[in-house]
């Protein structure tokens, strides 16, 4: 490895508030691997948080490679292994030194730029699955359907034996590859459902929120993923009410809970990587192209992942 490594650092002078630069790669602790990132995936999450972070630094959430050095000290995957990554900065470049309690492999072969998306995306639409109860059967809404973790949402919620509902703002646009995916019925509002659901996993927040609770059956749980909405959650008087047959629960939702990444992060990329599930990357490109897949992510006009692919 050379004295420098290419990554997109913060620099507060640019429109975007990055840049393509050079950087001195990270050094490894004894618990950690270091990893060649093949390509790392973008969330509007690590693009907020960089605004915050000083001139130089390198954000990133979750970047996908291969292990090029094992941990000191002897735990985690061998050289040679493909990985998923998570960590709070450092996904955005060419090496990632990385705990090895923070990444799941992958098998030989595996795209780097679908498992990319895994420690986001698809992991908290996993978790927020999970937080449901038992879906066999029973019907399940997801809001910002087009999203990236509403369409992993949607195909978790179908493997799972449960009847998704997608909720977008643009069902004639997106309604067919949705239902592509696994959901059931797709529509514009959670107003819109004719039926009650047993669990809404919504990731859009706000008065759409209000509206998807009141769709809750009996025994019904919300779990609010994501505030996208500038709009404040305010329920009408009594909406929170449960008369006989009324109960329903709101509950607040963050992917890492405590409980061990490793293990998901790899059933995921084993998913992904046999076919079982797809990583709808909406825009793929070479990070001279960054820019284009920051400012639709910014825009809100994605729907879908970005990826860079590094290699
Ligand atoms: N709590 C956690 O641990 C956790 C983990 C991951 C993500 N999140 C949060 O979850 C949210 C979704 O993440 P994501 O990666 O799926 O985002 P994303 O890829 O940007 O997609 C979100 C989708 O929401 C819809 N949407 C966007 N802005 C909206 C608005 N103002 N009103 C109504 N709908 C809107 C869009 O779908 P349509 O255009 O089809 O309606 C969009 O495709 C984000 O807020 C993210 O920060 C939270």
């Amino acid at each position: 490895m050379g004295i420098c490594m290419r990554a997109l650092i913060v620099d507060h002078a640019q429109p975007s508030g990055l840049r393509l630069g050079d950087v001195p790669p990270p050094t490894r602790g004894p618990g950690e691997v270091l990893v060649e990132v093949g390509a790392f995936a973008l969330n509007n999450g690590d693009l907020a948080t960089a605004i915050d972070m000083g001139d130089g630094d390198v954000p990133g959430w979750e970047a996908a490679g291969y292990v090029i050095e094992a941990a000191g000290d002897g735990s985690g995957p061998a050289v040679g292994t493909p990985v998923t990554t998570f960590g709070v900065t450092g996904a955005w470049a060419e090496y990632r030194a990385v705990d090895v309690g923070m990444l799941g492999t992958a098998p030989k072969g595996a795209d780097l730029a679908a498992i990319s998306t895994v420690p986001v995306a698809a992991n908290s639409a996993l978790r927020a699955l999970r937080r449901s109860g038992p879906t066999l059967g029973r019907r399940i809404m997801i809001t910002g359907a087009t999203g990236g973790v509403g369409r992993y949402a949607i195909q978790l919620a179908r493997m799972a034996g449960a009847q998704p509902v997608a909720v977008t703002r643009y069902p004639d646009e997106f309604a067919d590859e949705l239902r592509g995916l696994g959901a059931d019925a797709v529509i514009a509002d959670p107003a819109d459902c004719p039926d009650p659901v047993h669990t809404v996993i919504d990731t859009v927040g706000g008065p759409l929120l209000v509206r998807a609770f009141d769709r809750l059956d009996n025994g019904g749980v919300l779990i609010a993923l994501g505030h996208l909405a500038t709009g404040a959650e305010s329920f009408p008087r009594g909406a929170l009410m449960a008369g006989p047959g009324q109960n329903r629960t709101i509950v607040s939702f963050h992917q890492f809970d405590g409980t061990p990444l490793g293990p998901d992060f790899t059933w995921l990329s084993e998913q992904l990587t046999r076919g079982a599930l797809l990583p709808s990357i909406n825009w793929r490109g070479s990070w001279q192209h960054v820019h284009d897949a920051i400012t639709a992510l910014r825009r809100g006009t994605l729907h879908g992942k970005a990826v860079i692919d590094l290699r």
